[in-house]
């Protein structure tokens, strides 16, 4: 997949003009004239942030990772159970960063001598170099074939790659929570029609739990989330020569109990003025004006099973943790006629 550059078909034709920089810039020229102002999630994860969130991963406060690692290393065995009919398989990770949950999983396959090849697609091209290099010297006998680009890139491409395999596609931590109610579902439609009848994927949900956990978890007393927070408005000034004095904003992180969402926010301290030399312009803050950065769906049990069947799936197995914080749920693709009823 060509993702900057063009490609030339025949002497007239020029195909794919997509450069991720312009598209960079344009998204924060349309959020940052928003009121309330806003900047996609989806860019954190340069490869600085990738490593801001590595550390994430590790801190006390953040439970997803440490619940979902429970989860994978108790029920491993039982997660690739189904696919063990001899047929090659497809294991996919949707935004694999430091791969090191999924590596639970690929253990497992090679315990139990199963033919499968890895396929770990990530954003963030730093990320997936370490990964790749990581299994080559671990684990030279697996076959990795990793992907740099978006979830929807990356879904679209299997479709055209899974051949006689069976596709086990992994969408873990938090990823779906990042999708409003309606895109969630929309996305998951995406990787069905992506899908054959009887493909499987393992979506992880964070569930509603006490709002304090909640809180702790997105507002780290040692920093390092307003640090992966603020690192947006770095990137602005690294790649589009913004000029954002990062010491006059801080991260905000807070529970919205009717929508069901942590939501993430980065507040200017005092009245500015911020010049983005890409763009070409500047933008006024106010005092306390806020920028939204990220939502972090938390889920109920029932909204999963809700969820699967409107998007073509059938959930076979819910995996919890200890403390039932977290679900990682098994879901096969099925073949439906019916159109998916979308999420309100
Ligand atoms: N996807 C992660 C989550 O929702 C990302 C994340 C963790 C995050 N902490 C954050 C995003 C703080 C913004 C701010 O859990």
């Amino acid at each position: 997949m060509t993702t900057s550059g063009y490609s030339v078909l025949g002497p007239e034709i020029v195909k794919d003009l997509h450069d991720p920089r312009r598209d960079f810039a344009y998204e924060v020229l349309v959020g940052l004239s928003e009121k309330p102002k806003r900047l996609s999630s989806k860019y954190f994860y340069d490869d600085a942030g990738s490593r801001y969130f590595q550390q994430i991963m590790g801190l006390e406060e953040y439970y997803p990772t440490r619940c979902e690692e429970e989860i994978l290393r108790r029920s491993a065995e039982a997660i690739v159970a189904p696919l063990l009919d001899g047929r090659p398989i497809n294991l996919v990770d949707l935004g694999a960063g430091d791969g090191k949950k999924t590596m639970i999983l690929i253990e497992e396959l090679r315990r139990v001598g199963a033919d499968f090849t890895f396929v770990p697609i990530d954003i963030s091209e730093g990320a997936m170099k370490e990964l790749v290099g990581k299994i080559r010297v671990q684990m030279p006998d697996v076959s990795v074939e990793g992907l740099v680009c978006e979830y929807a890139d990356g879904v679209h491409h299997l479709a055209r790659v899974a051949g006689e395999r069976r596709n086990l596609v992994l969408f873990l931590g938090s990823n779906i929570g990042n999708f409003g109610r309606v895109r969630a579902n929309a996305f998951l439609r995406r990787l069905w029609s992506s899908l054959r009848a009887g493909d499987y994927a393992l979506v992880g949900f964070d569930l509603k739990k006490d709002i304090e956990v909640l809180l702790a978890a997105y507002n780290d007393k040692s920093g390092v989330t307003s640090a992966f927070n603020l690192n947006l408005l770095e990137r602005i000034n690294r790649e589009l020569g913004g000029d954002f004095d990062v010491s006059t904003f801080r991260h905000f992180g807070t529970y919205n109990v009717f929508s069901g969402a942590m939501e993430s926010y980065l507040v200017s301290l005092v009245p500015q003025v911020v010049t983005i030399a890409a763009l070409e312009l500047s933008f006024a803050f106010d005092a306390w004006e806020p920028i939204h950065t990220e939502y972090s769906y938390k889920y109920l049990r029932s909204d999963i099973t809700r969820l699967a069947a409107g998007s073509g799936f059938s959930v076979q197995r819910d995996f919890e943790d200890e403390r039932g914080w977290f679900v990682d749920s098994l879901w096969r693709a099925e073949h439906t006629i019916a159109a998916p009823t979308p999420e309100r």
